[in-house]
């Protein structure tokens, strides 16, 4: 069974952030005391595995899985069980199985947060973690652009109805030259705050633009003495007040 605070990253629209988002925020509330899980149900584009550069999948016991540690964090992917990126067609009841079985069969252990990160959109997947974890809270992830915002609003209000929105975070939202002091602002603005006030909700974060510094062993982890990496304790705060 699953225990802990429910945390959905979720969007309308694909390649926002979502993976990126899920597994820094994982790794952030981690590194602050909590007993953190994250799991991965995008399974049409699996990348928390390659992210976190995971490689081997986790063993099981007693027809029960044990999930792979990776960064103080408890993981489980849909990449665990796609193997070699092949494309994955599954619907319905397939997919519910799938989540049922990473809900009741992986031992978890006592979590104070799980992190999901989400498949883009409203579809089958979304509606089904949706309804098979109905006290989630939803961290609703956009880039700066109106238009952006204007699809995650979709996907918010599907949240609305069963779910609580805790926050928008808003990913890409300016560059900022190193030791520089300006902020460009390269995709436009307003979108989060507008979802905001469309939505009834919060910003949680605001997310510049930086790539994380690529090495071998966490690929897409921003590193401490980066502004992303006090961004992500910054966010991983907010979380926990606003959970508490
Ligand atoms: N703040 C950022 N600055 C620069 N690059 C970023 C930032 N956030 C994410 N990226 C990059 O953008 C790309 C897309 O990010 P990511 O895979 O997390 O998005 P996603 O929403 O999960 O995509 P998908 O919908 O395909 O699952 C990745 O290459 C990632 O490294
Ligand atoms: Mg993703």
């Amino acid at each position: 069974m699953l225990s802990g605070k429910v945390l959905s990253v979720v969007s309308g629209k694909g390649g926002v952030g979502k993976s990126t988002v899920a597994a820094n925020l994982a790794v952030s509330l981690s590194r602050q005391g909590n007993a953190v899980g994250l799991i991965d149900f995008d399974i049409y584009g699996s990348s928390i595995p390659s992210m976190l550069n995971i490689s081997n999948g986790p063993k099981s016991m007693n027809n029960r899985i044990i999930p792979v540690e990776s960064h103080g964090i408890k993981v489980m992917s849909m990449g665990f069980i796609v193997k070699n990126n092949d494309p994955v067609v599954w619907r319905g009841p397939m997919l519910g199985k799938v989540i049922n079985h990473f809900i009741d069969d992986v031992i978890w252990g006592p979590l104070d947060y799980v992190v999901i990160d989400m498949p883009p959109g409203t579809g089958d997947v979304a509606m089904d973690v949706s309804r098979l974890i109905p006290s989630s809270h939803q961290l609703l992830v956009t880039t700066p652009h109106p238009t952006a915002s204007h699809v995650a609003e979709r996907a918010g209000k599907m949240a609305a109805n069963q779910h609580n929105i805790l926050g928008i975070i808003e990913n890409m939202s300016y560059f900022q030259p190193p030791d520089y002091d300006a902020k460009y602002y390269i995709f436009g603005r307003g979108g989060s705050e507008k979802l905001a006030t469309d939505l009834g909700t919060k910003i949680m974060a605001q997310l510049p633009l930086l790539a994380p510094e690529e090495d071998d062993f966490e690929p897409s982890i921003y590193k401490k003495g980066s502004l992303l990496f006090d961004k992500y304790e910054e966010l991983a705060n907010n979380v926990q007040d606003s959970t508490a």
